[in-house]
């Protein structure tokens, strides 16, 4: 297996440990959706369809990317494009870079995800390197993704012993990526948050889909710290819990940039959440560490019918905020009345 696969199955092990989230409280709880007690619908009745990259979705909620390139990162796509497929929910796979390197397409997961909209992924990291735009036009090629996800990820790859230090020129290589293809790029970051400087200039060269990823859940300066030597360990220890948290990012954006498609991630843990973050601005609402927790036990065994249900909960979940909130679809609930507690 090459090093790049190797490091891809030990992100998954990482991300399972509970040291792998945020230790700062979640935002997300900051938000009151505001109790309607006379809700003017009927709980039976809520619809919380909506549409995502031209395609009908059954709920507002995407299997955010993680995995691919390795035998047991195949076989949990695998899983993952045939439970969202069946769920008529979103999903993205993890980088693609590994699976790339090695000729070993993934092209089977259009098959299985043919009703969804399927996103690929690959770092900014690796666009700018030599070859870049080259790689970025094979991962679409080999996937044929409804779009191709870009992961901003500054402060994970410095945390890395072999990380990427170099991330000068992004903004040039995006924009020659968007005029190189008609599949739509999205940006994403991975525990972080989307700042809206970065967000209005990437707007600016065209890029319409944001995935905020913000502070709150998975934590890649914990994950990676925990391989990293003592000396990064010393320079990096007050950055654990740096990054936008997810309803703040959220709310900034809102706020600030027009014309855009918004992802609310970032320490998403139930259906409320997902309700939260679709009033405070965004689109659709996207998780990854709670799903693969569902999906993959301690011991490795894989079990579907566990994240299935975990799904069926959130959406009935979802359909609770909904109707507590007096609203019967997703506008409604955009619209429907709440307070944000001070962030502090
Ligand atoms: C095991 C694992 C692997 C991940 N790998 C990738 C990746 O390859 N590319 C990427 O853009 N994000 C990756 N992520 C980040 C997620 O897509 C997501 O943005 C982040 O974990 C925040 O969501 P969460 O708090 O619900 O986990 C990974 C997350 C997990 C848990």
């Amino acid at each position: 297996m090459s090093d790049l696969s190797t490091r891809k199955d030990e992100h998954i092990d990482l991300a399972k440990d509970a040291e792998a989230l945020a230790q700062v409280p979640n935002s997300l709880d900051h938000v009151r959706l505001t109790h309607q007690a006379l809700p003017e619908c009927d709980a039976d009745d809520i619809d919380t369809r909506t549409r995502f990259l031209g395609k009908p979705l059954a709920a507002p909620l995407m299997i955010s990317g993680m995995t691919g390139g390795s035998a047991r990162g195949d076989a949990i796509n695998k899983l993952l494009a045939e439970i969202a497929n069946t769920h008529k929910l979103a999903f993205g796979v993890g980088s693609q870079r590994a699976s790339l390197s090695q000729n070993n397409s993934q092209s089977q997961l259009r098959a299985l995800a043919q009703d969804i909209p399927l996103i690929g992924n690959l770092g900014a990291a690796q666009l700018i390197e030599e070859g870049g735009l080259t790689l970025a036009l094979k991962a679409i090629d080999d996937l044929a993704p409804d779009a191709l996800a870009i992961h901003l990820n500054p402060l994970q790859e410095l945390v890395q012993p072999e990380g990427d230090r170099a991330w000068r020129g992004v903004m040039d290589m995006l924009a020659k990526l968007v005029k190189s293809t008609s599949t739509p790029i999205m940006i994403k970051e991975v525990g972080a948050g989307l700042s809206v400087k970065a967000v209005t200039r990437l707007r600016d060269i065209g890029i319409r889909y944001f995935d905020v990823a913000g502070l709150g859940g998975t934590n890649w300066a914990r994950i990676e710290n925990s391989r990293t030597d003592q000396r990064r360990q010393d320079i990096m220890a007050p950055f654990m819990d740096w990054g936008i948290p997810t309803c703040q990012a959220l709310l900034d954006l809102r706020d600030a940039v027009n014309d855009i498609q918004l992802i609310g991630s970032g320490g998403v843990r139930h259906g409320l959440d997902v309700a939260r973050c679709l009033w405070l601005g965004a689109d659709i609402v996207a998780a990854a560490g709670v799903f693969i927790k569902a999906l993959e036990a301690a011991d490795g065994s894989l079990h579907p019918d566990q994240l299935s249900h975990v799904l069926d909960i959130w959406k009935d979940q979802i359909r609770v905020a909904m109707f507590l909130t007096g609203s019967s679809n997703i506008k409604a609930l955009k619209e429907a009345d709440g307070a944000i507690a001070p962030l502090s």
